[in-house]
């Protein structure tokens, strides 16, 4: 059955549906927008920080290795990612690893998990059936939260109604019913009165199991979250008013999630204070919140980059490689994400990428990592659907912390 028959049946059964039962159906129902195919390539709907350059992963093994030393080096550091996707970060983190540091490299288990595991893997993904429990060392996750179901609202005179789908016989129609759980309620009372008739967003009910499930995996280590979001009170500035609800359909960015059932993807940023409450409730301690951009920065990409300019790479490869470095940190793009850590059953000490005393790994760095083709994509090379990527200066982007 595919996906718009999926919902078209859930709404026979059951009447309108909430948006987040929609969502979960024509993104994750067998012949869903994740379950069906591999959007996330040069050649997919969109492009992520993994896919487009290996000092994204790079960076972030050196973080893991400070966390696995604050562990006192044990013998096992075990790393979960979730949503990985088509395995890219797990592969380009365990490649640089070994060549940061050969004990760690050997310390290091790193699992990759996927609700919906896509066919081209560039490491073994495997299904959330074989999460495991107790660990020590990390849970990480890129751009997953933003893919996960979430109810919608409108403001209508002062009131707060949330956005249903039903079936008018013909296509899939959004009705406004009384919010269909307290928390909607809860989340947005205090914003209310500055939101203006007809102010829509998102709320992501589901990151109070995610957090739950977050430590049953984990023991003792931290839990490293990167996507793109805000903190509650800017996610519903009255300026928003249209929400965060994204579409991507054949390279095409849009805002009709009722079109294209099961062949489009839709996201919405993260609320990190609802991932706050959440891990807090679980037994977590926040350990920090930053950008991308800072933190890469605080990981050393700069002087990884200069690294890189010193090198004998040819010029059209430097070009392509200082071009995805770019979109990482990027200001305007990636570099805005958002890194949220917290930690469980650990001691007190920071983190590098969350603290002001940033480190310059440039004498750890053995080799740059490079675009390696097929698994990256070349930001300067055509894209699909035709044109090229603007490449903008790089120094200017690490001038000013965001
Ligand atoms: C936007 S993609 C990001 C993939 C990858 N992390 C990257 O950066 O390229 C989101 C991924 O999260 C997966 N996903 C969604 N919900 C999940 C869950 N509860 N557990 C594990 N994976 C999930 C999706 O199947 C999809 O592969």
């Amino acid at each position: 059955m595919n996906s718009e028959s999926a919902v078209k049946e859930a709404i026979d059964d059951r009447g309108p549906i909430t948006f987040a039962e929609f969502m979960e159906i024509v993104l994750y129902s067998p012949n869903g927008y994740y379950t069906s195919g591999s959007p996330i390539s040069a050649n997919g709907d969109y492009f992520t920080s993994p896919s487009a350059h290996p000092l994204f992963g790079a960076m972030l093994a050196i973080q893991l290795r400070e966390m696995w030393r604050l562990l006192g080096s044990p013998d096992k550091f075990q790393v979960v990612e979730q949503g990985a996707g088509n395995g890219v970060l797990a592969a380009d983190i365990t490649d640089f690893a070994s060549n940061l540091d050969a004990e760690f490299g050997t310390a290091l288990r790193y699992l990759a998990f996927d609700v919906a595991p896509p066919p081209d893997q560039h490491y073994q993904v495997l299904p959330l059936t074989e999460l495991p429990k107790d660990i020590t060392g990390c849970l990480l996750s890129n751009e997953l939260l933003d893919a996960t179901p979430v109810h919608r609202f409108e403001v209508q005179n002062g009131k707060l109604l949330e956005i249903f789908v039903g079936h008018d016989g013909a296509e899939f129609i959004e009705l406004l019913q009384p919010p269909s759980s307290t928390e909607i309620e809860r989340r947005l009372t205090p914003f209310l009165n500055q939101l203006s008739n007809g102010y829509r967003g998102e709320v992501n009910l589901g990151v109070k199991d995610w957090a739950e499930q977050q430590s049953t995996i984990l023991h003792s280590g931290w839990s490293l979250a990167i996507d793109y979001g805000f903190d509650r009170p800017t996610l519903y500035r009255p300026e928003r008013e249209t929400g965060s609800l994204r579409t991507y359909y054949q390279h095409t960015l849009g805002q009709n999630p009722l079109r294209h059932a099961g062949r489009q993807d839709i996201t919405a940023h993260v609320d990190f204070t609802a991932l706050d409450e959440a891990m807090t409730a679980a037994g977590f301690t926040t350990t920090g919140m930053t950008t991308q951009a800072a933190f890469l920065s605080r990981m050393g990409i700069e002087s990884t980059l200069d690294q890189l300019r010193a090198s004998a790479l040819p010029r059209p490869e430097k070009r392509a490689n200082e071009a995805g470095i770019h979109a990482l940190v990027d200001p305007e793009g990636m570099g805005r994400f958002a890194v949220a850590a917290h930690s469980r059953n650990v001691g007190s000490e920071g983190l590098s990428g969350f603290s002001d005393h940033a480190s310059d790994p440039t004498d750890l760095l053995p080799d740059v990592p490079v675009l390696k083709p097929g698994r990256h994509i070349n930001l300067t090379g055509p894209q699909q659907g035709g044109g090229y990527f603007e490449v903008q200066s790089l120094e200017k982007l690490f001038s000013d912390e965001p």
